[in-house]
């Protein structure tokens, strides 16, 4: 029984293995089809480069064929990268790493800026021109996760209880204004003006 389900795994192996060893090296099938994997490029997929200056290709048409060229195959910046300026028919993208413990959650090609990094950990604040590292978000204390595997790192402050963005520890929390008393205060001042 276990023998007979190891060796169909086997055949399974050496099919899906075959079928790929029919292209060039660098290069696998899509459909019948063999291409360059993404990330290289080239004539046909016995000759697949890889792209350089941290760009990137996707996998078909677009980076196997030829006509196609470094510049028009690897228009994108890796995972990782934000472009800070566009691929031509001569030229590369400019690809700009993005801080540590963010990435770009896809392959970009259109300019954009550090915004377009997301942090790791889903209770850090968006990145900005203004704020370039990943720090814990509003209500929430910590040092941010570094890489895609660990756990949030930024846990959230005690309940009523509130921090400002980059708050490293959990005394930085504190205790929230009852909105209901500062909208009783208001009314009284209002009320004590106006009368
Ligand atoms: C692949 O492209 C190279 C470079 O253009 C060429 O020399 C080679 O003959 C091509 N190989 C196949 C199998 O088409
Ligand atoms: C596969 O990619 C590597 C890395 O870019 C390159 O050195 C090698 O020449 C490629 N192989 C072929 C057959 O193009
Ligand atoms: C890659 O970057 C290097 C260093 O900035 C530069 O000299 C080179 O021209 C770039 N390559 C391409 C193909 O743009
Ligand atoms: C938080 O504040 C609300 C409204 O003032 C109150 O009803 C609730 O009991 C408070 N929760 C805790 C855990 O203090
Ligand atoms: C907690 O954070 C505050 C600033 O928010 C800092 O002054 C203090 O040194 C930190 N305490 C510890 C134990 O890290």
């Amino acid at each position: 029984m276990i023998y007979s389900r190891i060796l169909t795994i086997l055949v399974l192996i050496i099919v899906l293995h075959q079928a790929n060893a029919q292209c060039g090296q660098n290069a696998s099938k899509v459909g019948a089809t063999c291409y360059c994997i993404s990330g290289f490029y080239g004539p046909n997929d016995s000759n697949c480069q890889q792209c350089s200056n941290n760009t990137f290709s996707l996998q078909g048409v677009s980076n196997t064929g030829p006509s196609v060229t470094q510049f028009s195959a690897c228009s994108y910046c890796q995972a990782g990268y934000y472009v800070t300026t566009p691929g031509t028919t001569t030229a590369l993208p400019g690809c700009l790493q993005c801080p540590s413990g963010a990435t770009t959650p896809n392959p970009l090609s259109q300019p954009g800026s550090i915004s377009s990094c997301v942090c790791f950990d889903s209770n850090g604040a968006a990145l900005s021109s203004l704020s370039q590292s990943c720090q814990c978000n509003i209500g929430f204390y910590g040092s941010p996760q570094t890489t895609q595997s660990d756990p949030n790192r930024c846990l959230p402050c005690p309940a009523n209880y509130t921090s400002p963005i980059g708050t490293t520890n959990s005394t930085g929390c504190k205790k929230q204004l009852d909105s209901s008393i500062l909208t009783a205060f208001l009314q009284l001042i209002i009320t004590s003006i106006l009368f």
